[in-house]
């Protein structure tokens, strides 16, 4: 026992040397060419230790559990135990599967919860502290991929490295500290007790963050499983904490979660074949629908970001988001209709009045109106490719920043506000400002709609790109320009996610960039096709491994926020 510890913290000391904490305390790596193995995350030393764990003789499955658990304590923007999220994994004799470890709705979740006596919807109500939490799904997630794929079969090995961090504290980015503090209000409005997030003075880039009730509970998964989140002292902890702030979730609902393997959604586009996420995600039908109304028109010859093929992209968009918003829900509540959205003859009827020269309106694509979207939000992604071709795409999250902002008193990690996901009322936008209706309601033990994408691309039977996103509804169209950037338009991995994006959601009626997407003449030349252009915030954050010719791997961490590749 001793031994162990000795080994581990001598390992850990390591790490962290290798981790060049240097000024600005870590040297964060964009695009990275390597022979064996990648992993990208959204912060460095999730990718260090994931990495090392297949070093240490782990394949994909093993780094993905150990980058989820190092998230949790690093990343606490959107890394996670309190959220949920869904894994494509695509094992080396080319078999695949997703796992959905989405949250569900507590079993005294009702469809009205959010509404108020007059029948309008409450937004803080679902967004921000304890009601607007789902039952979390990331432990048991965890553990469903550990019990099928893991090669080491060591939780301990696959956790440490998280452990201690929480224990030791990690320095913060630059990024990092600013966040904190400009939630800082939010963390003390949401939370009566005293959070690791919350200091005397503002954060500077630098400064430790320790997190010893994290560190605790993280034991507590160590030693008794599933258990020692789902029951026992974390669960206790969690309900004592939805007491305190009118939050429903009970013993009962914790130890009733499953997370649940399901039957992928598979597509072709040309060479292509990937391999991406049913629902309860909107994202892989709505990626299907895409490719398919693009697929037979010359994206090539005009060329990235031409008027033509933005006009081409963001038509589908407008009419693949309609269709979601009305058909896309829980498939264990709700028949969806899976098959029929991917229809090769409906979806050419659904492109039947697009017009080359001119925008659809979307209110005659399908009936609504909503506002643009205001906070900004997170979640987070990661790609993973070991040394034998195993391959792990992972998106996840607690849906806002911060999630509900609050903290688990006494097992000091954020808890979700997934809640916001369903659909409150018909018609009123969520904090994505996405619309939904019958198929996405609340329900007790239903799964909210997500737009997470995980996907894994092969070609001819073998690996080409592994790739996924944050963005909330964003997340989607995200995918499908990175994945036309590198397919059609020739870039490389790392070009093609730092490429700048664009989206449109059916409802607002606008385009929505990113500062610099278009020129002048280029947005005049979109207006006067009926298009109204608006610049956002920053679109997606996208973690790509691409499978070059030569069979070596390229790591394309988004150059957007502090996102690391790390090969080997
Ligand atoms: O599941 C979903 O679609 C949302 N909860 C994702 C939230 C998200 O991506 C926020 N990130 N920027």
């Amino acid at each position: 026992m001793k031994n162990r510890t000795i080994y581990l913290l001598l390992s850990f000391s390591f790490f962290l040397i290798s981790c060049k904490q240097t000024k600005s305390p870590y040297s964060i790596q964009k695009s990275v060419i390597a022979d064996k193995a990648m992993v990208v995350t959204a912060h460095p030393l999730a990718s260090k230790a994931g990495l090392e764990i297949i070093k240490k003789g782990g394949n994909a499955a093993d780094a993905a559990i150990t980058v989820q658990f190092v998230l949790a304590v690093v990343y606490p923007y959107a890394g996670n135990l309190g959220g949920g999220g869904f894994m494509v994994i695509r094992s080396n004799d080319g078999s695949f599967s997703t796992l959905d470890f989405r949250e569900k709705a507590p079993a005294k979740a009702h469809r009205d919860m959010y509404l108020d006596s007059l029948g309008n919807a409450i937004d803080s109500l679902s967004r921000f502290g304890h009601l607007s939490v789902g039952v979390p799904g990331t432990v048991d997630g965890i553990f469903k991929i550990f019990n099928k794929y893991s090669k080491l079969k060591n939780m301990d090995m696959l956790i440490n490295t998280a452990i201690l961090l929480a224990e030791n504290g990690f320095a913060i980015t630059k990024k990092q500290a600013e966040r904190l503090n400009e939630y800082r209000e939010k963390f003390e409005k949401h939370n009566s007790h005293e959070i690791a997030f919350l200091k005397g003075n503002e954060w500077k880039e630098g400064d430790l963050l320790v997190q010893p009730e994290l560190a605790q509970t993280l034991k507590r998964i160590r030693d008794q499983g599933e258990a020692g989140f789902y029951e026992g002292e974390t669960a206790d902890h969690i309900v004592a904490e939805m007491k305190k702030g009118g939050g429903i979730i009970t013993h009962e609902d914790l130890k009733n979660y499953n997370s649940v393997w399901r039957e992928p959604i598979t597509t072709n586009y040309k060479d292509y074949n990937l391999i991406t996420m049913p629902p309860p995600s909107s994202g892989g039908i709505a990626l299907a629908q895409m490719l398919e109304m693009v697929e037979n028109y010359p994206l090539e010859n005009w060329g990235f970001q031409s008027k033509e093929a933005i006009h081409l992209m963001v038509e589908t968009e407008r009419r693949v988001y309609a269709d979601r918003s009305k058909y896309l829900g829980d498939s264990d509540f709700y028949n969806v209709p899976i098959e029929e959205l991917q229809d090769s003859t409906y979806l050419a009827e659904r492109m039947f009045d697009f017009d080359l020269q001119f925008a659809t309106s979307s209110d005659s694509v399908a009936a609504g109106a909503i506002t643009m979207l205001q906070e900004s939000n997170e979640t987070t992604h990661f790609s993973i490719v070991d040394d034998e071709g195993n391959a792990v795409s992972i998106t996840t999250t607690i849906n806002g920043a911060y999630g509900s902002k609050t903290v688990v008193e006494g097992a000091g990690f954020f808890l979700n506000n997934e809640m916001d996901d369903f659909s409150a009322k018909p018609g009123t936008p969520n904090l994505y400002g996405l619309i939904g209706a019958e198929a996405n309601s609340i329900q007790p033990g239903k799964r909210m709609l997500s737009s997470m994408t995980p996907t894994i691309v092969t070609r001819d039977g073998e690996l080409f790109l592994v790739v996924g996103s944050p963005g909330g509804s964003t997340i989607i169209t995200s995918v499908f320009q990175v994945f036309l950037n590198i397919t059609e338009f020739g870039m490389t991995a790392s070009e093609a996610v730092s490429a700048k994006r664009f989206h449109h959601q059916w409802l607002p009626d606008v385009i929505q960039i990113e500062e610099n997407t278009f020129d002048s003449i280029k947005t005049q030349m979109l207006e006067s096709m009926g298009h109204t252009v608006k610049i956002s915030n920053l679109i997606g954050r996208v973690e790509a491994i691409r499978v070059l010719p030569d069979g070596k791997l390229e790591g394309a961490a988004d150059p957007r926020r502090d996102d690391h590749a790390e090969g080997w």
